[in-house]
């Protein structure tokens, strides 16, 4: 139950189907989710470097950006997680609203916080990429030196190590990322951004 009493929701005078007619494409959230080192924030700029040259109105939210700035407060403990994807969610809806293509890029371990996230949107809306890669595949790229350091006990509630990490049971989409070159990962998502009509 929110906190907030005496509020109306104002009808707003731009519609989202009126920024889709505008902009030529429709909008959705891509939930890239994985462990930390799977590539996530790599292949969501990517994807967003490549919609952006095809003139897509786009947008990135990355973990460790968002924990400078909006979520500084949160921690890694299981509650703050799940306040931390319940923002995100409602970060990405807003975008979604204003006819942006979304690339949130957040371990998001959990399967329930996922959950929530996804009912935030229409059916069509919310595309899960469940980007697959083993934890030692993770752990040998170290891109921020985290595993070594979870690995010595020094990050607590480490993803993988000290923490879980729940895969999607039905994403829309996985890519295995320690297989799969960037740029092929890159077409697939926008093939399948086409085919759902997305995309034109
Ligand atoms: S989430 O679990 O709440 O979705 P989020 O994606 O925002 O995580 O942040 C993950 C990033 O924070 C990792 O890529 C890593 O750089 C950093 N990080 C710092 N501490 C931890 C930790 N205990 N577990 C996982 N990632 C951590």
């Amino acid at each position: 139950m929110g906190k907030s009493k005496n509020i109306t929701w104002h009808q707003t005078t731009v519609t989202k189907a009126d920024r889709h007619k505008l902009n030529g494409h429709t909008s959705c959230v891509l939930w890239f989710t994985g462990l930390s080192g799977s590539g996530k924030s790599t292949l969501a700029n990517a994807v967003d470097f490549a919609l952006f040259q095809k003139g897509v109105n786009s947008y990135v939210l990355d973990g460790d950006n968002i924990r400078h700035g909006l979520n500084k407060d949160l921690s890694f403990g299981a509650l703050d997680r799940k306040e931390n994807i319940r923002r995100i969610g409602e970060v990405a809806k807003l975008f979604v609203d204003s006819g942006q293509i979304v690339s949130s890029a957040f371990i998001s371990p959990f399967r329930e916080d996922r959950e929530l996230v996804r009912g935030m949107f229409e059916p069509d809306e919310f595309i899960e990429i469940y980007l697959h890669c083993p934890i030692q595949v993770c752990e040998d790229r170290d891109p921020k030196g985290l595993y070594r350091k979870a690995r010595k006990g020094e990050i607590p509630d480490f993803t993988g190590i000290s923490s879980p990490y729940e895969p999607p049971l039905n994403p829309e989409i996985t890519i295995e990322t320690s297989k799969v070159a960037i740029e092929q990962s890159v077409a697939f998502i926008l093939d399948y951004l086409k085919d759902r009509k997305i995309l034109s």
